[in-house]
């Protein structure tokens, strides 16, 4: 997130993508071989014949993109913990909902059959996430079992959901959005537990770019959002202040449709 000014950091060097010009796209590893290529009915047509799963799509950034992809045709699986919003989110999209935690093996199990079932998948958001120890603790006070479950969440539940639907995604040269933040890239006062997650998942995503030159793998930190999540840690005037998430959505879908090569992605 564009997380908390007090302490801002150098931004990191980014390049300007070819047509959208509010999205940066900067691979920072030489990813071999050509940008994976669209095609008629490859992930630019968003006819409606792909499917995709979000995860953390009950409220905030995740739904915002559900509902955006489902505007496009999409067929959707959707994950969040409670079930009562997921199942409203559901219903107002058409999405299969599978309330359960990322966390949990047994339930990611259960998502990526369900991606199976409807076809195979194209695209897989990593988007569910924790800020961890909330109010945010400064590292040397960091509970460490709190900034375990960060790790569980943001970096183990991300690369267990892609080892669970890497094989139907190289074969339908799909893509991976793993959603970030700037504080995997800024020293913030009280963000290290997670943003070290979160340079986790960019590098992980990098890595997995350079290993899997089938699917594309964006690595994007959207900025700041009006979201529970923002709320939680600057408070809700603060929050307030944010983009709403459905002005963000877009930028997700249109970086799916034009599909650039792996990437760190800054909106
Ligand atoms: N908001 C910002 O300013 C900002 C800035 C930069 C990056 N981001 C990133 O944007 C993404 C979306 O964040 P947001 O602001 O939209 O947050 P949010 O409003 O708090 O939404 C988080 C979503 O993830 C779900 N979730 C959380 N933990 C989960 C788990 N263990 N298993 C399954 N679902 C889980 C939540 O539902 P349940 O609680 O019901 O499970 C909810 O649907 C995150 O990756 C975040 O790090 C946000």
């Amino acid at each position: 997130m564009a997380d908390d000014p007090r302490t801002p950091a150098p931004p990191p060097s980014t390049t300007t993508a070819t047509s959208a010009p509010a999205l940066r796209v900067s691979p920072p590893v030489p990813v071999p071989g050509p940008a994976p290529a669209s095609a008629p009915g490859d992930l630019a047509d968003g006819a409606g014949a792909r499917t995709a799963l979000v995860t953390g799509a009950s409220r905030g950034l995740g739904l915002a993109l559900t509902r955006a992809l489902a505007a496009e045709g999409w067929r959707l699986v959707i994950t969040a913990r409670g079930a009562a919003d997921l199942a409203e989110a559901a219903r107002e999209t058409g999405a299969t909902a599978l309330a359960g935690d990322v966390t949990d093996p047994a339930h990611r199990a259960r998502l990526a059959e369900a991606a199976h079932e409807l076809g195979g998948l194209d695209l897989l958001v990593n988007n569910a996430s924790t800020l961890g120890a909330v109010p945010l603790p400064p590292l040397a006070a960091y509970p460490l079992d709190a900034l375990a479950d960060a790790l569980a969440a943001n970096v183990v539940a991300p690369l267990a959901l892609i080892q669970a639907t890497l094989r139907g995604l190289r074969e339908r040269r799909g893509a991976v959005v793993n959603i970030s933040s700037d504080a995997a890239v800024g020293a913030y006062e009280g963000w290290g537990g997670y943003g070290l997650s979160k340079a986790a998942l960019d590098h992980l995503s990098s890595v997995l770019a350079v290993e899997e030159p089938d699917i594309a793998v964006w690595w994007v930190d959207p900025g700041e959002m009006r979201t529970r999540m923002l709320a939680d840690a600057l408070g809700e005037e603060e929050a307030a202040q944010a983009a709403d998430p459905a002005a963000v959505a877009p930028f997700l879908v249109d970086l799916v449709k034009r599909r650039p090569g792996s990437g760190r992605v800054i909106r």
